[in-house]
């Protein structure tokens, strides 16, 4: 019998959620995605000291650069054992700055490339903030292809799929765990999941107006999520929940396809900045958790140029 993980892989390209080089050795995704907490996570494991001391080698003891090159080195490690790309997200501190998110993210483009690895291997994410949707654009116009991440409101959606970004991360878990808390409960049944029909509801208007960006549905709780999605574009998902998934040998149904969101009546909509802005703000989950979520990539940022601060201190020559 196959896993619920092989009987996926057949609807979703599944993909790996973590900076665990390990992880991803072990379950052998098509592409990978990190983020600087997961990153932070993989850094502090004394296993990575030498991918640590690597990056601030590279950056000459330049704590900021050295921050910098380990995303990089991160990634391109995790490369060696996928066919597929890599995410690597942009610093959450330039969330409401376009030219400085291009700029990191041609930087990003640029060490990989150092590395002799091209754009078609890498993907910026960047938080689809109205700025960071502007500046995908702009870099999808470079051939720098872009993941827009943080992404809880379907205006977000909208806007990214206006700007022909190739790829979104719809977050599941994290407005799941928003409507828990208002709700005061403990779970809320997959059938009224707002995470989850926060996704369906994207997927289906994507390809009902034949948007190519690519849904990857992400921030999974627990499997049942996941399988509520089976058939989505994409499946971001982490590590325990890749061994749940092996673990279980029950039926796969396809939940979401092409032929079944085209049969359905949904208006095409434009948004405008303003328009942006005004609907993603009727959204309170989707302010709270937008605004939460940049102050927690950029804490754990923080925390990680820290790391390396500390060990390019150690690294640099005496005065
Ligand atoms: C992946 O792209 C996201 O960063 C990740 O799924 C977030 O997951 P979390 O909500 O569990 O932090």
């Amino acid at each position: 019998m196959a896993s619920q993980l092989d009987s996926l892989r057949k609807l979703s390209l599944v993909v790996a959620d973590t900076g665990d080089i390990d992880a991803v050795a072990r379950w052998k995704p098509q592409d990978a995605t990190t983020n600087p907490s997961l990153v932070l996570a993989s850094a502090e494991n004394p296993r990575s000291r030498q991918l640590v001391g690597e990056a601030v080698e590279r950056a000459h003891g330049d704590a900021h650069a050295a921050a910098e090159w380990l995303f990089v080195l991160f990634g391109a490690e995790i490369l060696k054992h996928i066919p597929g790309r890599v995410s690597t997200e942009v610093d959450a501190r330039l969330s409401f700055d376009e030219e400085g998110s291009v700029r990191k993210a041609r930087r990003f483009a640029a060490l990989y490339e150092e590395m002799g690895i091209g754009r078609e291997r890498v993907l910026i994410k960047l938080a689809a903030t109205w700025e960071g949707i502007q500046a995908a654009q702009r870099l999808e116009r470079e051939g720098i292809h872009c993941n827009m991440t943080l992404l809880f409101s379907f205006a977000q959606a909208v806007a990214c799929a206006e700007a022909g970004v190739t790829l979104i991360s719809p977050f599941v878990g994290r407005i799941y765990d928003w409507h828990k808390q208002a709700r005061k409960v403990e779970d809320i049944p997959l059938a009224e999941d707002p995470g989850v029909a926060s996704v369906v509801r994207i997927y289906n208007y994507y390809k009902k107006h034949g948007y190519k960006t690519q849904v990857m549905g992400a921030s999974f709780r627990k499997t049942g999520q996941i399988l509520a999605l089976a058939g989505c574009d994409l499946l971001t998902i982490a590590p325990d929940l890749l061994e749940k998934l092996s673990a279980s040998e029950a039926p796969v149904e396809r939940k979401l396809s092409v032929e079944e969101a085209k049969k359905q009546s949904i208006q095409k909509i434009h948004l405008d900045e303003k328009a942006f802005r005004w609907e993603h703000n009727q959204d309170a989950m989707a302010t709270d958790k937008l605004a939460e979520g940049i102050r927690r990539f950029d804490a754990d940022a923080r925390k990680l140029e820290k790391l390396v601060a500390s060990l390019a201190a150690v690294a640099a020559p005496a005065k």
